[in-house]
């Protein structure tokens, strides 16, 4: 297994003839506090984010957002806040980047209607609404079934006239044990995405990604993946995306009390561009 991890990161490498991957950001998370010169708590419950989440976001609160032992630790939790019955903790970098490969060493969590991601927006709507200037999942996760990722891009217009590239629910090992590596390339032709080196997706972005309904926001090929976008890490309760007829019905705070794991743990974020 090592081997063939081995061997397909050194195809993958060998095999694209890209530029070289320089470093230009990082945050090991090694200080006793997060660093707010590199990051920025989103706070607050819906209305703000779509899909009936649960979670209140707080911040600067131990409880939902620490550094120790050297990682980032993002935690849900059952507990009433304003009008929810949950707290998580959500931040975006404060950086924002124009192509590159991001790489995220995380444990994830486990327990029912858990969902953490690790995502990228847009730093600007240049070419309209959620999602016209792109958003992307490095991954999204489901603490159910902790073996399995999903990668997507939306892009193509504004919604409901978007476009929605989406990974097969793929399966690894159980990415609630242990760290992984989670990575995201992009560069001018192609997004990848790969778990532990290994590649399960990739959407060709060296075309006219315009989904042809409603108007034309693009006037080139490539657009919107031509502008910066930031990182966001997060881990939220219930919502949408645990249909009741597969997922069962929204998890209950007494439920959630059984959650064997609340907690992302994050070892390092780092990002790289091509020389
Ligand atoms: C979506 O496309 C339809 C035509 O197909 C158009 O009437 C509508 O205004 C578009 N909506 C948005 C939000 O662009």
């Amino acid at each position: 297994m090592l081997l063939t991890s081995i061997i397909t990161v050194f195809m993958a490498f060998i095999g694209r003839g890209y530029g070289e991957w320089a470093l230009v950001w990082e945050d090991n998370f090694d200080g006793q506090s997060l660093d707010k010169t590199k990051w920025t708590y989103e706070t607050g419950a819906e209305p703000k984010w779509g899909n009936h989440q649960l979670q209140y976001y707080t911040e600067d609160r131990r409880e939902n957002v620490r550094v120790e032992n050297g990682h980032l630790v993002i935690e849900a939790r059952p507990e009433p806040m304003d009008k929810s019955q949950f707290t998580s903790g959500r931040l975006h970098t404060n950086n924002g980047w124009t192509r590159g490969r991001f790489v995220v060493s995380a444990r994830l969590p486990k327990g029912k209607h858990l969902w953490p991601a690790v995502w990228i927006m847009p730093t600007q709507n240049t070419y309209g609404n959620w999602p016209a200037s792109g958003d992307i999942d490095i991954f999204q996760f489901r603490g159910q079934k902790s073996d399995t990722v999903e990668a997507k891009a939306q892009y193509g217009g504004p919604y409901p006239n978007h476009t929605v590239s989406v990974s097969p629910l793929t399966k690894f090992t159980d990415l609630s044990v242990g760290f992984h590596t989670f990575t995201f390339e992009w560069d001018e032709t192609e997004m990848r995405w790969l778990v532990d080196g290994q590649q399960y997706f990739m959407v060709d972005v060296h075309r006219d990604l315009w989904s042809h309904k409603g108007v034309d926001p693009y006037t080139q090929i490539g657009q919107p993946f031509d502008k910066p976008f930031y990182l966001i890490l997060n881990v939220a309760v219930g919502g949408d995306y645990f249909p009741v007829d597969v997922y069962g019905p929204q998890v209950t705070p007494e439920e959630a009390k059984q959650w064997p794991k609340p907690t992302m743990e994050v070892d390092f974020v780092r990002v790289y561009q091509q020389k």
